[in-house]
């Protein structure tokens, strides 16, 4: 695709489009009266051979104000709109303006979609405003055009200086990260200890503590990257999913900075940030990729086509793995997080000696439970107590660990042959989960697919996932506009 000025001789092409794009369409006259004017800027979009949109800024004084975009029906959703706002918004910025307005019908939702996620925020509601339809308009605003285009042309020459913030679940954490790929410094704040003498994360003390620390583990992230506020380029902040009221206290915070310093702010799925973890430590990393989750919050077999495109396949119908490994350690008496130490006693325990279930392992699908498993381990338990045996503690954190492992294995290794890719990536919190990586290995390694499994650090939540995705939003052009919140049950791909 190539954007270049509007000539008279594409106004057939254009008026075909436009006519087919909005109820109310502009006329030719009215086009022709645009053409040649100091004060606007029109552009097309073109393939090899044919004009696929076009779009049209006015600019006076400070301001810019977005006059028509449109993309013929067949090239939407491919990201040619977006491209069209920002080399408007890189025009109007040569030209002294910092700011852009447009309107749009409240009934446009895909237009609403692009521009609220090129940064915009509503400033106005016009009642009526389309007579020919009856319409209302909503009128927009941009966030700071200079800064927005500085970060997105950063981004796409790889030197973005990015600071991204976590705080999904139990871990207050920030980065700064250069170009996606080059960690500057990485600032993890855990409140695991707070959590531990209630055996799971609760979330109001997650919130208080999360608040608490924020402010301070962003100074730290900058002073260690040897950065102030104003070198930076953008900001980044987890949106979803996780504790809304965890959430929440990054999402706040991340906006007020976005607002205080005019950084453009990027909204990271937290998922998505797992999956990029990989992708650090790994470089060479490159999609067709199929990747498992699997945390304390999630456990999900997700299918990777391109970067930033997802699909799930299957996930857990009840609890996440992370979750049954913790719950099975508090029936043990063996405290939180149980998934250290359950894999530590299962390396001296007897994967065989119990046959605990083997859950939808033939179900067809690549879904998986794990509540009938952690029934179980219990009914096993008050068996045992029940007739004075001893417990075999590392037996019973090997058997169950096997019955986890082997459906985790199973439906990766299914998810990873229907899809036909070359790599999988094993993330989150349980990566680090000794049998179920070597487990994995075992049963690709013949396949030939190679396993991406993250160092510990990046498995764990941290905020340089974060970062990492947020350099391919910013490059993308994807930013948040003030008005976003966190989206606690947000959803990969949507
Ligand atoms: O990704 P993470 O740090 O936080 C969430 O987003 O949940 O994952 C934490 C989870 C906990 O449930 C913990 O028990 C589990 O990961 N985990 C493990 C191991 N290490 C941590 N599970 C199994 N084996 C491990 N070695
Ligand atoms: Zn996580």
């Amino acid at each position: 695709m190539r954007l270049r000025p509007l000539q008279e001789s594409d106004l057939p092409r254009v008026l075909e489009i436009e006519r087919t794009s909005f109820p109310a369409p502009w006329s030719e006259g009215l086009f022709r009266s645009e053409l040649g004017r100091e004060d606007r800027f029109w552009l097309v979009a073109e393939d090899a051979c044919d004009i696929m949109g076009y779009g049209g800024i006015m600019v006076v004084r400070d301001e810019a104000h977005l006059l028509d975009i449109a993309v013929e029906a067949e090239h939407r959703l491919s990201g040619i709109a977006r491209e069209l706002v920002w080399t408007l918004a890189r025009e109007a910025v040569s030209r002294g303006a910092d700011r852009m307005s447009l309107e749009v019908a409240t009934s446009n939702r895909e237009a609403l979609a692009l521009y609220t996620t090129c940064g915009f925020d509503i400033g106005g509601h016009r009642v009526g405003y389309y007579p020919e339809t009856g319409d209302d308009a909503l009128i927009l605003w941009s966030g700071p055009l200079g800064r927005h285009v500085r970060a997105i042309d950063a981004a796409r020459s790889g030197q973005d200086l990015v600071l991204a913030i976590e705080t999904s679940c139990d871990e207050t954490a920030a980065s700064v990260m250069r170009g996606g790929r080059e960690q500057l410094s990485a600032v993890v704040a855990s409140q695991v200890d707070f959590h531990a003498r209630f055996g799971g994360v609760v979330p109001e003390i997650a919130s208080r503590k999360h608040a608490e620390a924020v402010v301070g583990v962003v100074e730290e992230a900058l002073a260690e990257a040897g950065i102030g506020m104003n070198d930076l380029h953008a900001l980044a902040v987890t949106q979803g999913p996780g504790l809304v009221g965890a959430l929440v206290v990054g999402v706040a915070y991340a906006k007020g900075l976005s607002l205080a310093t005019g950084l453009p702010l990027v909204g990271v799925n937290h998922l998505e940030g797992h999956i990029y973890a990989a992708r650090l430590s790994d470089p060479d990393l490159e999609p067709p990729l199929i990747a498992l989750l699997v945390s304390g919050g999630h456990t999900q077999i997700v299918h990777v086509p391109r970067w930033g495109e997802y699909e799930t396949l299957g996930r857990t119908l009840d609890d996440a793995v992370g979750e049954a490994f913790d719950k099975v350690a508090k029936l043990l008496g063996l405290g939180y997080p149980g998934g250290p130490v359950i894999s530590r006693l299962a390396a001296q325990g007897d994967p065989a000696a119990i046959p605990f279930p083997r859950a939808m392992m033939r179900s067809g699908t690549l879904d998986v439970s794990l509540s009938g498993l952690k029934t179980a381990v219990i009914q096993y338990v008050e068996g045992e107590r029940a007739s004075g045996r001893e417990l075999r503690i590392p037996d019973i954190a090997a058997s169950f660990q096997a019955a986890v492992v082997e459906v985790q294995v199973s439906k990766t290794v299914q998810a990873a042959t229907d899809h036909g890719v070359s790599s999988v990536v094993l993330a989150g919190g349980v990566a680090s989960n000794p049998a179920l990586r070597e487990g994995l290995r075992a049963a690709l390694e013949p396949l030939d697919i190679r396993l991406s499994v993250p160092p510990l650090d990046l498995c764990t939540d941290n905020a340089s996932m974060i970062a990492a995705a947020a350099h391919d939003h910013l490059a993308a052009g994807r930013v948040l506009g003030l008005a976003a919140d966190a989206v606690p049950n947000m959803r990969l791909g949507a």
